[in-house]
């Protein structure tokens, strides 16, 4: 009797702890998926209360437009732009070539909940969407050195993130200096329109490639200001690029294809002489014979 109803009170208590945690978990997922998935397909663009970066600052927005208009917007930007909207138009206008695209896995429900993660960060006294606040002292060429080398890996990036060397270039370290599977970062600080969104943009990276390694190894706080400093500093610069080194990089994978070659050609004449002497040697043995 008294076994049989501990049986039972343990089976309602594991059934409530069950539910409990479902519930939590369901909770915690349904509030971290939208900011999680806005920090890494609109905070590159947008703060919330943090001003304008390439798109408009989406603090109180919900004031600005209606639900009826925002929601298509964020499925299909481009199409309510060349509808000729006219709210659309002085947007654009405002933006100043920048241009926003269809986010990936967009859906009606995700644009709802995002909009919803929108009014409720703007109700906050400071939004955790309000974008780093970077200093706005002037770069000092102190800046420049550090993040060059945080750049080329002379200095190794705290958090245990790759240097980028390893996937970019930039034009002052010439063709032998930097990955080619990222992009040339020379222009890279006027391409994403200057110190604060380029800042925003390195501390959650939207890039594809780069947002897997660099959620799990962010760039330091500390470490932001001198990599805009550098890299700000090779927009100005505006070197070409140099095509010097290029050559010689050409070159030198043109000398290292022909040294492969050579050492191919010496194993295949090798194995191949294996083969073709015996055969050549017992056609000759039989021709002789007749
Ligand atoms: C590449 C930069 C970029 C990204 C990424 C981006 N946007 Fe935008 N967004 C813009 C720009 C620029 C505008 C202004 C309209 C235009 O020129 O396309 C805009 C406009 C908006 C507006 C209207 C703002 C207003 O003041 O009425 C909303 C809402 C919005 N974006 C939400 C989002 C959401 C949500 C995401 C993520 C799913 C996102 N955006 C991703 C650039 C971006
Ligand atoms: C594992 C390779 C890899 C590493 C390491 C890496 N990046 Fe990238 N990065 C890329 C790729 C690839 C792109 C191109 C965009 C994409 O993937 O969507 C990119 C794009 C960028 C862009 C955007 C350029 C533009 O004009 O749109 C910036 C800025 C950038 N990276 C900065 C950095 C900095 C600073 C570091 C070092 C802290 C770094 N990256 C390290 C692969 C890398």
């Amino acid at each position: 009797m008294f076994a049989k109803q501990a049986k039972r009170h343990f089976r309602i208590s594991t059934g409530l702890f069950v539910t409990v945690l479902v519930f939590m978990f369901s909770h915690t997922v349904m509030a971290q998926v939208p900011a999680t998935y806005f920090k890494q397909n609109c905070f590159s663009c947008h703060t919330i209360g943090g001003g304008r970066l390439a798109g408009p600052d989406l603090k109180n927005v919900s004031e600005r437009q209606s639900r009826d208009w925002l929601v298509p917007w964020i499925l299909d930007p481009e199409g309510i732009l060349a509808s000729g909207d006219p709210y659309a138009a002085k947007l654009q206008k405002e933006a100043r070539g920048a241009k926003m695209t269809r986010s990936l896995g967009m859906t009606q429900n995700l644009a709802n909940a995002l909009l919803d993660l929108i009014a409720a960060e703007s109700k906050l006294e400071k939004s955790q969407f309000e974008g780093i606040q970077l200093s706005d002292r002037a770069l000092l060429p102190e800046d420049i050195e550090e993040g060059r080398a945080l750049f080329t890996g002379a200095v190794a990036l705290k958090n245990g993130g790759p240097a980028c060397i390893g996937c970019h270039t930039v034009n002052s370290l010439g063709g032998l200096g930097g990955g080619r599977l990222g992009l040339n970062l020379t222009r890279a600080y006027a391409r994403l329109n200057g110190r604060k969104a380029l800042a925003t943009w390195l501390v959650a990276p939207p890039s594809l490639t780069m947002s897997p390694i660099f959620a799990k190894h962010p760039i330091d706080g500390e470490e932001i200001l001198p990599l805009v400093a550098f890299l700000k500093n090779e927009t100005e610069a505006d070197l070409p690029e140099n095509v010097a080194l290029l050559i010689n990089f050409v070159l030198i994978g043109v000398a290292g294809a022909v040294v492969l070659l050579v050492i191919f050609d010496r194993i295949w004449n090798k194995r191949f002489r294996a083969v073709r002497r015996p055969l050549i040697d017992e056609t000759y043995r039989l021709t002789r014979q007749r």
